[in-house]
Formats: C-alpha cells, sequence, structure tokens
C-alpha cells in the first residue's frame, strides 16, 4: 500500500490534519492502535479557541459544533470564596466555545468515514522506518497480518506514549518536562451546569473546576494527590469536597446526580524539539502535554496540525520545502506560550504540597492584581481565547 501521508493517531490532532489534508487532495491513510469506538469513549475537556472552531470550519466539521457549541463570553476565577468575572468579549472582543472533544472527535471521524479515505483502526504494532531518507514506510499488524505502508511523509499524531516520538534516536531530540505532584478527578454528570460560564477556583484544600459539555451536562473536577485511587471517591465525598472549594453562592447551586463517568488525570507539563526528523513531523500530544488548568491541550494539537496541513499542502502544490522547513520552529513558539500560560494557571491555582504561607499570599496578590489591572486581565483573555501561531 501506497499514500503520501502515513498518519499515525486517530485522535483531533490525527483526524484534523486527515480532513485537511484530504479536502485539499492531498492522500492520506490514518493507522490507530484502538477501536473507533474506544477512541469516542475517552472523556476530555472542551474549551475552542477562535482559532479552533475557524480550523474545523475549513475542516467542514462545524455545523454541529455551531449547532450545539455554546459561546462564553468569559470565565470566572474564585478565591477562598470569593469570584470575579474576566468577560473577554468586553475587554478584547473575543470568546471561547465550549464544545466536548469527545464531540470533536465524532464529527471528525464521521467526515472522514463519508469522505471514503481509509482509517485503519485496531493496526498493532505500529513501527517508523527510513523517515530520515527519502522513502519512509510505517510497517503494523492487522488481524494477525503485517502490512507495509510506504509514504512521502509521517505525521505522528500518536499522543504523548505513542510510537512516534519514540521512534527518534535519542540524541535528536531533546524533552522537557514537569510533572505536578497532583491530579485532577474529574466527575461527568448529567444535571445542568451550576453557572453560566466556567469557574475556576482556587482554595486551601485544593484547586477546583465547575465546568460544561451543554445545558444539562456538568464536568466537574478537584485536586487530589498524584496516586490518589478513584475507587476511594463515592459521588457524595466528590460533592461534598467541591462544595467545600467554591463559593457559597457555587455551593448552594449546585445541582448534583449520580455521576456517568469518574478518572483522575494526572498533570504534566512536556515539550520536544524539534518536531521535525526528516520525513517525521510531530504534532498535538505526541509533541507536547500541557496541564488542562488553561484548556490549552486540544487547541494546541489544532494550531500544530493546521501548520503542518498548510506545509505539506504547499509542498504538494508548489514543490516547495519552505513551509515543512519552518514547521518546527513555527509551532513550537506558539507552544512555549501555551506551555508558560499553562504553567502560571496551574501554579496560581492549586496547593502544592510546600505551598507556604508566603506562596500562598503570592498567589492571592496574583488574583488581586487581575482583578484590579485592566493590562492583566486583558492578557488573561487574550491567553485564554488564543494565542497567535
Ligand atoms: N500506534 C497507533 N496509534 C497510536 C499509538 C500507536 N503506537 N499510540 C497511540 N495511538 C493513538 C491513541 O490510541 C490515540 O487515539 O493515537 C491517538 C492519539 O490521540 P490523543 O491522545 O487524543 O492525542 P492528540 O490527537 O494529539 O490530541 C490532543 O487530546 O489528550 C488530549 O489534551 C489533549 O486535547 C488534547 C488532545
Ligand atoms: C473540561 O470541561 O473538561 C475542562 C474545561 C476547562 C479546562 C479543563 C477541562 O481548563
Amino acid at each position: 500500500m501506497r499514500t503520501k501521508v502515513a498518519i499515525i493517531g486517530a485522535g483531533p490532532a490525527g483526524l484534523l490534519l486527515g480532513r485537511l489534508l484530504d479536502r485539499a487532495g492531498v492522500e492520506t491513510v490514518i493507522l490507530e492502535r484502538r477501536s473507533q469506538e474506544y477512541v469516542l469513549g475517552r472523556i476530555r475537556a472542551g474549551v475552542l479557541e477562535q482559532g479552533t472552531v475557524e480550523l474545523l470550519e475549513k475542516a467542514g466539521v462545524s455545523e454541529r459544533l455551531h449547532a450545539d457549541g455554546l459561546v462564553h463570553d468569559g470565565v470566572e476565577l474564585c478565591f477562598d470564596g470569593e469570584r470575579h468575572r474576566f468577560n473577554f468579549r468586553e475587554l478584547i472582543g473575543r470568546t471561547v466555545t465550549v464544545y466536548g472533544q469527545t464531540e470533536v472527535t465524532r464529527d471528525l471521524m464521521q467526515a472522514r468515514d463519508a469522505s471514503g479515505a481509509t482509517t485503519i483502526y485496531r493496526a498493532e504494532n505500529v513501527s517508523l522506518h527510513d523517515f530520515d531518507g527519502d522513502r519512509p514506510t510505517v510497517r503494523y499488524v492487522k488481524d494477525g497480518i503485517e502490512h507495509e505502508l510506504a509514504c512521502d511523509f509521517i505525521a505522528g499524531c500518536d499522543g504523548y506514549h505513542g510510537a512516534s516520538r519514540a521512534s527518534v534516536p535519542e540524541g535528536s531530540i531533546r524533552t522537557f518536562e514537569r510533572v505536578y505532584p497532583f491530579g485532577w478527578l474529574g466527575l461527568l454528570v448529567d444535571r445542568p451546569p451550576v453557572a453560566e460560564e466556567l469557574i475556576y477556583a482556587h482554595h486551601e484544600r485544593g484547586f477546583a473546576l465547575c465546568s460544561m459539555r451543554s445545558h444539562t451536562r456538568s464536568r466537574y473536577y478537584v485536586q487530589v494527590p498524584a496516586n490518589e485511587k478513584v475507587e476511594e471517591w463515592s459521588d457524595d465525598r466528590f460533592w461534598d469536597e467541591l462544595r467545600r472549594r467554591v463559593d457559597a453562592e457555587t455551593a448552594d447551586n449546585l445541582v448534583t446526580g449520580p455521576s456517568i463517568e469518574k478518572s483522575i488525570a494526572p498533570l504534566r507539563s512536556f515539550v520536544a524539539e524539534p518536531l521535525r526528523f526528516g520525513r517525521l513531523f510531530l504534532a498535538g500530544d505526541a509533541a507536547h502535554i500541557v496541564p488542562p488548568t488553561g484548556a490549552k491541550g486540544l487547541n494546541l494539537a489544532a494550531s500544530d496540525v493546521g501548520a503542518l496541513a498548510e506545509a505539506l499542502i504547499e509542498y504538494y502544490a508548489e514543490r516547495s520545502s519552505a513551509g515543512i522547513d519552518g514547521y518546527s520552529a513555527r509551532v513550537l513558539s506558539r507552544i512555549w506560550k501555551a506551555e508558560r500560560f499553562s504553567w502560571w494557571m496551574t501554579s496560581i491555582l492549586h496547593t502544592f504540597p510546600d505551598t507556604d504561607a508566603f506562596s500562598r499570599r503570592i498567589q492571592r496578590a496574583e488574583f488581586d492584581y487581575l482583578r484590579s489591572s485592566d493590562a492583566a486581565a486583558r492578557s488573561l483573555a487574550e491567553n485564554y481565547t488564543g494565542l497567535p501561531i
């Protein structure tokens, strides 16, 4: 089998890249380790920047997003029970759209299936070869049979634990990492959200977040120690803890119910450099991880593949390698801005094991500064709603 671009991974990065390339007449094959149902079963974040919405429009998959997505003008931060709203629309004329990553993935899968492009699910033992030369190949096993896919380029969109980054020789790649000593325990519930916009709460007992998927489905999180077991958290314990960490009004208004999903996600910052190795490119979680606090994970994945699609389309249309040569530096500059913002949001909102009285006052001073300075609030708004590539 032969294709132009072999894409490893059918998460949002791989699927969006496939869609952007297919629409421009650049043929792709996607190889995914899991089943389609498994990929759709993963619950992830759901805040889309304007730039991500525009890319999904360009990919022709924005109909349901515009019908069901919730446009939010701002977010609220809550410190020790005091809430403050940041109105992004008023501050900088921008908004965000709340629409679950699971739904983005579903829309992209449906469009790909309808277009007839090839996606191979349950592709096992995916391995990448000869991307240093002119004729890269990808080998995989499907239903016990070995296959080889020849291609011009490989796009590694297979997430943090994927085969793509792992196949780069150690001396050719540098990685930067911070693992946080806590995770987020998330709960999904079919009850209306407690407020119209997201509430990010700092409390001595730990961070909490009130989010949503729709007017009838809510997503809540509480910070827990890194080694916490989800089985130790009954729904009642979760709701009690959440109430303690938010302001009194939010606690009173909370509509609780039985969880339909509950899981713990670790928090990590990670960047690989560079993101191009001959004919292999890394994009999305394969290239970087951000803690979820800034809601940047999906948006970064989208901007990576937006830039990669542009570069590859230019290569085929004009036989120019300027775009692919510039890919790594171009996306890394945005990635580090998002890393900085996500790290900063994480550090002001969470309680760290070594958070002493001084650090607590500094966190509080950050909040007071954001509340009192228009410039600081605008900076928050700019970073949260989108960063220039
Ligand atoms: N071979 C084939 N596929 C693989 C392999 C492999 N060796 N390893 C992983 N995969 C698949 C995974 O099963 C997954 O479906 O690659 C896909 C990667 O998808 P994601 O983890 O969703 O990563 P990405 O598409 O980059 O999306 C980034 O996801 O984790 C969130 O916060 C993150 O929102 C961001 C988004
Ligand atoms: C979510 O709804 O899952 C969510 C929202 C905002 C974040 C992180 C997660 O910053």
